[in-house]
């Protein structure tokens, strides 16, 4: 199904897009993954997903944001019939996801190297089962909320390219953005929070593979909070 709204063209990235030079390594699996493994948006939409990878997944899951690519590859390995799609601004951060893919050896990963907002416009309606948006940047200051991923019209663009029944997963551990990001979620009709046998949003998922992130916050004692909603 083609998105019948107005593509957007117009890249929103905040943060750096590189940091720090490319190891050899880095360097080594941009040069002979990239071009497998790597997506450019388009001007017109994607009209469907599963001929991206060369098998036929079972279903595709996102992750948004996926800083090093420690949790998507994680993911990647532990689930090789789903096809993983990696969206992610930072160079740096393509670049370990790449090594990471390298070293197991992945099949089941495509990688935007972009805003997520350009890509989730171009996606065909209901082919995502399942997107994770963990630990998006939390501009914590009143007059950067603008700037944070998760507004009114991503959850609206998330609810249109899920599939029924499919799942979004958002943990964070800034209460502010804890609460803009529940807040909003209660606005959308169509996505219900579940805590899948958790007593509340802190304890941690246990099949949630750590990202680097949360590792660093839970190390300097910030506590986070970790949401799932269905469709
Ligand atoms: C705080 S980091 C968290 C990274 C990772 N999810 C983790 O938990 O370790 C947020 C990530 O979101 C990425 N990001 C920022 N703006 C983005 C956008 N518009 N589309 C996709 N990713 C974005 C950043 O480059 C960064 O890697």
């Amino acid at each position: 199904m083609i998105l019948n709204r107005p593509l957007p063209q117009q890249r929103y990235i905040w943060g750096r897009r590189q940091s720090r030079p490319l190891t050899d390594k880095q360097r080594q699996a941009m040069d002979t993954l990239w071009h497998q493994v790597g997506l450019t948006v388009l001007e017109n939409p994607l009209p469907e997903l599963s001929y991206l990878f060369s098998f036929l997944p079972q279903e595709i899951w996102l992750e948004v944001g996926f800083g090093g690519g420690e949790h998507l590859a994680t993911q990647a390995v532990l689930h090789p019939t789903i096809g993983f799609i990696g969206c992610e601004p930072f160079v740096n951060g393509v670049a370990s996801l790449l090594v990471h893919i390298q070293k197991h050896s992945l099949t089941n990963v495509r990688i935007v190297k972009d805003d997520v907002r350009l890509l989730l416009a171009r996606l065909p309606a209901h082919s995502l089962s399942r997107v994770f948006i963990l630990f998006p940047d939390p501009w914590p200051k009143n007059r950067h909320h603008k700037r944070r991923i998760i507004q009114e019209g991503t959850i609206k663009t998330l609810a249109h390219v899920l599939k029924n029944g499919g799942l979004l997963y958002m943990a964070t551990d800034d209460p502010s953005y804890a609460r803009w990001m529940q807040d909003l979620m209660k606005q959308h009709p169509l996505f219900v929070p579940l805590l899948e046998g958790r007593k509340n949003v802190y304890e941690r998922p246990k099949d949630w593979p750590l990202t680097r992130y949360e590792q660093k916050g839970l190390f300097q004692g910030r506590t986070p909070v970790y949401l799932t909603y269905k469709t």
